[in-house]
């Protein structure tokens, strides 16, 4: 357990925009080395040794504009041995080097060669990659539309640990549209980034070995099942506060957490504003109370402090009605409002925010039935899979260039998995609870309602969503624009890696 943190006296941080090392005929050029470092993640914390893109946790943020591209060399300049424990049993992970790394840019609409693939680690300075091509460079095209993406490892069988390390930060793209809408900017548009660690007594982070309730031989260190940690930290600060003027801010929030979802509002029981989700904006702004925020997803929200002058909000994590409301984990950060107002607010908060066309439309190809599933390793662990297939398992999932497909998230355990697809943004049709008792009876899926509209907020452009246990969630998606191999898998980074992860590869149907 963490040493006892005092809440809301540490500032939070604002990280720094990466600046190009140069720029290109039509965009940027960066180099980002992934470093090991200590820094202060609390008032009363001694230093953390961490694991950060440029020395920096999070990282640094690289923005860009639409139809600008950016290349990126992400070299790994970290030490020989991991500050977290390793389980080598599962993956075969016993024959290749222990650290290694390779970055995901997590919502973007990339090339396979660019994006991360699990099996395209490296090690420090390239000496040894993994057994799938990557280039040296990776080239983002940023084709799509203004969204808040982020990236993160996402190396074979260490990804939650390569992460919880501190390897994750922020990419904005803008455009034309969304500044037109005059929503609050530059100062007042404030990216944040929500993480749990725990921390031991000297500062470090703590990570589990083994599950708490070992009995057996397991293997030591081995994998949990899942981990929620318990402090919660914002722009790499442990429960920070912000100081803000009385006006509308713009909060661009991601849950860059292994296992954690956060169910956020605000103690001075005003609304959010929603006005995006994963893949930018959403079709109308939206007066939400309440907001879900799974690993990985994103939200942009817009906060109204004008009627606070003097007084602080907090950002809560509502922990539901048995809670004991001064739980630690029942708070994320607070905002004081104890700046004067510079100037007068003229940022907008628009009721129309952008054009989503539906893909329902479209001619839909294929539908596949996925099972999310549940099982157990020869050491009688949770081995949770996508269809009941490892990620060894020959690729089954094909989808031709430019066709529209859905798919159907059969959620047969007892708990959510958020569900990710790399490459593509998707839209979310429906939910339909389903009797999973009887389903483990005979395996027959019994509807108990009709299919739900997906929730106002899930109605706009996604790349995770949350699949609730017995449920179908259907989500509709058009393959494109790139051919080759990409990944699909649970969010929570403890299944991700084991073993909810599968490979896909688009197929020109041209070409085969
Ligand atoms: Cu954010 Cu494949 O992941
Ligand atoms: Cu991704
Ligand atoms: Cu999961």
């Amino acid at each position: 357990m963490s040493p006892k943190i005092e809440k809301f006296v540490d500032r939070l941080p604002m990280i720094e925009i990466l600046k190009p090392d140069r720029k290109t005929k039509n965009g940027a050029y960066y180099e980002v080395s992934m470093e090991e470092f200590r820094k202060k993640l609390h008032r009363d914390l001694p230093p953390t040794k961490l694991w950060g893109y440029n020395g920096q946790f999070p990282g640094p943020t690289i923005e860009t504009n639409r139809g600008e591209s950016v290349s990126v060399k992400w070299t790994n300049n970290l030490p020989n041995r991991h500050i977290l424990p390793v389980d080598r049993s599962i993956h075969h992970l016993e024959h290749i080097p222990v650290v290694r790394s390779v970055v995901h840019l997590h919502g973007s609409e990339t090339k396979p060669d660019s994006d991360g693939y699990p099996e395209a680690w490296y090690t420090r300075g390239f000496a040894e990659t993994g057994p799938t091509f990557s280039r040296e460079v990776y080239e983002y095209p940023n084709h799509q539309r203004a969204a808040l993406l982020w990236y993160h490892d996402h190396a074979m069988g260490i990804t939650r640990l390569n992460v919880y390390a501190g390897l994750a930060g922020m990419y904005v793209i803008r455009d034309r549209k969304e500044k037109a809408l005059q929503l609050p900017a530059d100062e007042y548009e404030i990216p944040l980034m929500i993480l749990d660690r725990t921390f031991n007594q000297d500062g470090s982070l703590f990570y589990p070995e083994q599950p708490d309730d070992t009995t057996d031989d397991l293997p030591n260190p081995s994998i949990l099942p899942a981990y929620a940690a318990d402090t919660i930290l914002v722009n790499g600060k442990v429960w920070p506060y912000l100081e803000v003027e009385p006006r509308k801010y713009r909060f661009r929030i991601v849950n860059g957490s292994n296992t954690r979802s956060y169910q956020m509002k605000l103690d001075s029981d005003q609304p959010f504003y929603q006005i995006g989700s994963d893949g930018g904006l959403l079709r109308k702004t939206l007066e939400i109370p309440q907001i879900r925020l799974q690993p990985a997803e994103r939200v942009d929200v817009i906060i109204d402090f004008s009627h606070f002058r003097g007084g602080q909000v907090t950002l809560k994590n509502d922990l539901g009605p048995d809670a004991d409301p001064s739980a630690d984990l029942g708070n994320i950060m607070q905002f004081h409002v104890t700046k004067p107002l510079k100037k007068e607010d003229t940022s907008k908060l628009p009721q129309n925010l952008s054009q989503i066309p539906s893909l329902k439309e479209n001619n839909i190809t294929t539908i596949r039935n996925l099972k999310l599933v549940g099982s157990e390793d020869e050491y009688g662990r949770p081995l949770l899979l996508l269809d009941n297939k490892k990620w060894d398992d020959p690729i089954t999932e094909k989808p031709h260039l430019g066709a529209t497909e859905i798919w159907s998230l059969i959620n047969i355990t007892g708990f959510g998995h958020p569900i990710h697809i790399h490459l593509i943004q998707f839209q979310v049709l429906d939910h339909q609870p389903f009797d999973l008792e009887r389903y483990n009876n005979d395996g027959q899926i019994l509807f108990t309602g009709p299919p739900q509209a997906p929730a106002p907020n899930e109605r706009g452009w996604k790349d995770t969503v949350t699949a609730p246990s017995a449920q179908i969630t259907r989500v509709i998606a058009k393959f494109a624009p790139y051919t080759g191999d990409f990944v699909w898998h649970c969010h929570i980074l403890e299944h991700e890696d084991y073993d909810m992860m599968r490979p896909f590869t688009v197929i020109d149907p041209k070409e085969v």
